[in-house]
């Protein structure tokens, strides 16, 4: 009896060390698969469905491409993690996150995560970190940075974090930006060492007493709305404020005003006459028209990147936004006649004297001149768009015509904000808008294998496109093309992906001969045949777009010097649809769609080619184009 209860209990042992063991080795190969590791990550999350392609049929990365959304990769390994705007929410599980060794950087912002700050210390290797945007709640503990020597960027902007600001992040070595505005942290600002914080922000918390020397020369405004924050740059902290703000503010505005727009001028004359000598201008240079297709995307990408200091820019080769520009002084004398004449006035936000301390960042250059992003101090960040060849119309007939744009008013179009005048340039100042451009959505996301805009998200660009045309049609009825440059690059995206237009009414400002060239209206079949265009003209570009959004192909017949063999963009539609027995895909593979919504997509291919109609009395007008748009659904009923 003794003996047999000895053997059971030894084959019991063994069982159990061969259990240990087996789950051992499954618990290592497990480890092994980036796969299998962010599966487990995904499950973990709720309301992943934009993550329904993270699947065990592809690995995550092949090589430097990503198979899956949201990823980027690096010789075959994950190193960022880029899910944005997502509606993401439930626990970030970062003990599966850890065991991705290449993790460099990894961004949330603008989901729906809350409760405590995810313990960040089991990922030693972060560089980049982005939490903004979301609900995390609660005080973060003093050590909580404290492992993370790599540390460069850190973002909590837009949160509900409480407490100190932690004690351990000062003693980061590497720690170059640390945004936490709008959150509730509260207490002194610790202090860093100096020089090495570039860009920071602590602006509406609950923060009291004196600025430590580190951020004595940043913008005020990174401190704008705490609770009782004293010196450097603001008032200091012993002598109380005597200024009377009724009289000495309003002058000082002013003056700061006038210094701003002088200084804004002349920065940008400045940056454009060493712009072909830099990087930024090679690249804008090879950028123009005949460029090919992808390769001016991918440019304009690279430069929206910049512009927007996109968190994937942060680990990879793509340069860091520039440094701002010389604010220099030389030159003013030799500008007398500055002045900026503001169209939307009832902007009490916009503030000039921030401005000065705005860094120009070049976003892009067109056909008419580069455009540069200003940010102001209360974050409102301004577009300045450069046009050279606009002296069709003289001075009075140019500022009437501002006027009419400045008027307007519409969910889809970019308002013009303000114009700067002078015979060899014009300026003009609008929003910038979050999502760059559709170009880059459309090629640029493709080529980088980053996610692009999915069938319903193409629809709702489309229909506000139409909506923002139909309303140009009504408000500029003078105008034979009232947008006259509608492409994918003028095409912007606000923060939920509304399409945006700009670049729009400029037909009879532009010289003419630059206007033939180079404007869209210019490339209809109509001006081709009979040198004239049309009230049509624009339906015809919106066609084009139409095309170019479903299939994903950049329309060559814009282009200059397009490859002679290259056919023209609903040619090529309509040969495809056309001929049944083909099996080439007319729609853009990377666009994701839902199941039964094939035909809904072929409804609007169809209202895409009759817009392209080369005849026009067959060619929809735009109210026509916009009904039939409107009732095309995201999935059949
Ligand atoms: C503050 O000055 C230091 C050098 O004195 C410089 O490195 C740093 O970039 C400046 N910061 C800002 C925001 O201007
Ligand atoms: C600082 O944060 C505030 C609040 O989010 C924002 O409005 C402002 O533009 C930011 N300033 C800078 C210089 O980033």
């Amino acid at each position: 009896m003794a003996r047999k209860r000895i053997l059971l209990s030894t084959r019991s042992t063994v069982i159990v060390l061969l259990v240990i063991i087996f789950l051992h080795f499954t618990s290592l190969s497990a480890a092994e698969s980036e796969a299998d590791v962010l599966i487990k990550f995904k499950d973990s999350l709720k309301n992943n469905g934009a993550l329904s392609n993270w699947d065990n049929r592809k690995p995550p990365c092949n090589g430097d491409h990503e198979n899956w959304v949201g990823i980027f990769c690096e010789e075959g390994f994950v190193w960022g993690l880029q899910l944005q705007n997502m509606g993401l929410s439930g626990p970030i599980d970062l003990d599966s996150l850890a065991k991705l060794t290449h993790l460099r950087t990894m961004s949330f912002m603008y989901n729906n995560f809350d409760g405590p700050l995810p313990d960040l210390a089991l990922l030693t290797g972060l560089k980049t970190v982005y939490l903004s945007h979301n609900k995390f709640s609660g005080e973060i503990p003093p050590e909580t940075f404290a492992g993370m020597a790599g540390l460069k960027k850190l973002h909590l902007a837009n949160n509900k974090f409480s407490g100190q600001i932690p004690t351990s992040l000062p003693d980061l070595p590497k720690l170059m930006e640390l945004m936490l505005d709008n959150n509730e942290f509260e207490g002194e600002i610790p202090q860093f060492p100096p020089d090495r914080i570039k860009r920071f922000n602590v602006s509406h918390n609950k923060l009291v007493g004196e600025i430590p020397f580190a951020f004595s020369n940043f913008s005020a405004s990174v401190f704008d709305g705490n609770a009782d924050l004293c010196g450097a740059p603001l008032k200091s902290c012993t002598t109380p404020n005597k200024l009377s703000a009724g009289t000495i503010v309003p002058v000082s505005i002013l003056v700061a005003a006038t210094l701003v727009a002088l200084v804004v001028v002349v920065v940008i004359l400045h940056r454009r006459k060493q712009a072909p000598q830099g990087p930024e201008g090679a690249a804008a240079a090879s950028a123009s028209v005949t460029a090919p297709a992808d390769k001016k995307a991918l440019l304009e990408l690279d430069k929206m990147e910049q512009g927007r200091a996109a968190p994937a820019a942060t680990s990879r080769a793509v340069t860091p936004p520039s440094a701002p520009p010389e604010k220099t002084h030389q030159s003013k004398k030799s500008e007398p006649n500055v002045k900026i004449t503001f169209l939307k006035e009832d902007r009490d936000k916009f503030d000039m004297s921030d401005l000065l301390r705005a860094s120009a960042e070049v976003l892009g250059s067109g056909v008419f001149g580069s455009t540069y992003k200003a940010a102001l101090g209360d974050g409102q960040q301004m577009v300045v768009k450069r046009f050279k060849h606009m002296n069709n119309v003289n001075r009075e007939e140019f500022h009437e015509h501002m006027r009419r744009l400045g008027r307007l008013s519409h969910p889809n179009l970019l308002p013009i904000v303000g114009f700067y005048y002078r015979k060899e340039e014009k300026l003009l100042v609008a929003d910038f808008v979050e999502n760059g451009s559709l170009a880059v959505q459309l090629h640029g996301n493709r080529s980088r294998g980053r996610p692009c805009p999915n069938w319903a998200t193409r629809l709702k660009i489309i229909k506000g496109v139409a909506k923002g045309l139909l309303y140009l049609c009504n408000e500029l009825p003078s105008l034979t093309a009232p947008n006259g440059h509608l492409k994918s690059s003028n095409v912007l995206l606000d923060r939920s992906y509304n399409a945006v237009l700009t670049d729009y009414g400029l037909v009879p400002v532009v010289n003419q001969e630059h206007a033939q060239e180079h404007m869209i209206c210019y490339k209809s079949p109509e001006y081709k045949q009979s040198g004239r265009i049309t009230k049509k003209t624009d339906v015809w570009t919106l066609g084009i777009l139409i095309l170019e959004v479903l299939t994903g192909r950049f329309p060559s017949n814009f282009l200059q010097q397009g490859r002679s063999n290259d056919t023209d963009m609903a040619a090529w539609v309509e040969s495809v649809i056309k001929d049944e027995a083909s099996n080439v895909e007319v729609f853009d593979v990377n666009m994701e769609r839902a199941k039964n919504c094939e035909s809904e997509m072929m409804k609007l291919l169809k209202i895409g080619l009759e817009c392209c109609q080369a005849d026009i009395d067959s060619r929809p007008d735009i109210k026509e184009a916009l009904e039939k748009i409107q009732e095309v659904k995201e999935e059949a009923s």
